[in-house]
């Protein structure tokens, strides 16, 4: 990037801090789609490329799921840096989601409240986007949600993948967003069996196999957590995601913190990576891990990976530091490993697990 797209970047966003967030995030995601963002393309190298769960990603920085519910900018964001991409929450039928406001700048915590409730256009409208997207070299997947007023949530989440699956390198399966009553009662063990046996049963019926991953939530304690990768294991999920928003509210400082709704940025760093490291310690090695929470510089997704975590994503720190953030962290991470010592990323992982369990 050079030093003139990094001074338009910072008027950009001192611009979008102008607007409500929400208006805010549509409209960076138009501004994405009309090409004013840089597209340097995917951050490469021998050192960064990884295979996570079957999939060959050229670095292992992802963007969350939650930025592009409907798959609308995908072709700026797999030129964005990224070595993978989540676009979602997707629901079997579209839906407004909850009243507005519902988005929330704590600018001073680096920081974001969300209490969107999956507002999307249905899986039907993002299932043709992804099927117009050309597959490439950045590996594209699909967070999967449940409709607010289904008779039958747990069986959404296969709904929206029979739906989508045949046009996505992976899928996710989301019990863990706080915005949806009751939606994280599916992270006990019984109700999520039958869940992902249904997921599984769906995605045995594709046409290509691709991985399926589970993303939870930060508010476990170990005991649930022990149960929860006894769940995945046996239910044959090929990776899990931790973590996603917090309902916690510790050390803010920001006019918002009292807002509803699931926290992220800098402030879920800590915690997401203590729920990774004692996830890493349940599996050992027998599942990769994908580290999201609070990570906004290469210290920070090194840190996640040193941790337990095979990649890593980020959404929130975007809003402060916008998409150079992504080549940032990803040539740092580069530096990080080669002042080490290591050859390649999976060298890293878990090295420093011990820290912080
Ligand atoms: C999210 N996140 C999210 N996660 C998910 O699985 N499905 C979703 O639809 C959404 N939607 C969503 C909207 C907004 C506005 C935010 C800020 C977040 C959670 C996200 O993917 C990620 O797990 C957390 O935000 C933690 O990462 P960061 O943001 O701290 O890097």
């Amino acid at each position: 990037m050079t030093p003139t797209d990094r001074l338009a970047e910072r008027l950009g966003l001192a611009l979008l801090h102008r607007f409500d967030p929400e208006r805010a995030h549509g409209l960076s995601l138009l501004a994405l789609r009309a090409g004013l963002a840089p597209r340097p393309g995917p951050v490469q190298s021998a050192r960064l490329a990884t295979k996570l769960a079957g999939l060959n990603l050229p670095n292992p920085v992802g963007l969350a799921a939650g930025y592009d519910k409907n798959a609308t900018a995908l072709g700026a964001l797999v030129k964005s840096g990224f070595g993978f991409v989540e676009v979602g929450a997707a629901t079997p039928l579209p839906q407004p989601g909850n009243p507005k406001p519902r988005l929330f700048r704590l600018s001073q915590d680096r920081a974001v409240i969300n209490r969107f409730g999956f507002n999307n256009e249905g899986a039907e409208a993002i299932a043709a986007r992804l099927a117009a997207h050309p597959r490439g070299a950045v590996p594209v997947g699909l967070n999967l949600g449940a409709n607010k007023t289904s008779t039958d949530r747990a069986a959404d989440f296969a709904r929206v993948l029979a739906v989508c699956g045949a046009h996505v390198d992976f899928a996710t399966v989301n019990v863990s967003s706080p915005n949806t009553e009751k939606l994280r009662d599916l992270q006990g063990a019984a109700a999520l069996s039958a869940l992902l046996a249904g997921v599984m049963d769906t995605r045995a019926g594709l046409s290509r196999r691709i991985p399926i991953f589970l993303k939870i939530a930060p508010d476990l304690n170990s005991d649930e957590l022990a149960e929860l990768a006894e769940v995945a294991l046996a239910a044959g999920v090929d990776a899990i995601i931790a973590t996603n928003t917090t309902l916690s509210r510790e050390g803010l400082t920001s006019a918002h913190k009292g807002e509803a709704g699931g926290l992220s940025g800098a402030p879920l760093f800590e915690k997401s990576t203590r729920v990774l490291a004692q996830l890493s310690q349940l599996t050992e090695g027998r599942l990769p891990l994908i580290g999201v929470g609070g990570v906004g510089s290469a210290d920070q997704a090194y840190a996640k990976i040193r941790a337990g975590a095979s990649a890593v994503q980020l959404y929130s720190a975007l809003v402060y530091g916008g998409l150079s953030l992504v080549g940032e962290i990803a040539h740092g991470l580069e530096a990080l490993l080669a002042r080490d010592g290591y050859d390649n990323i999976t060298q890293a992982i878990g090295t420093n697990r011990g820290v912080w369990l």
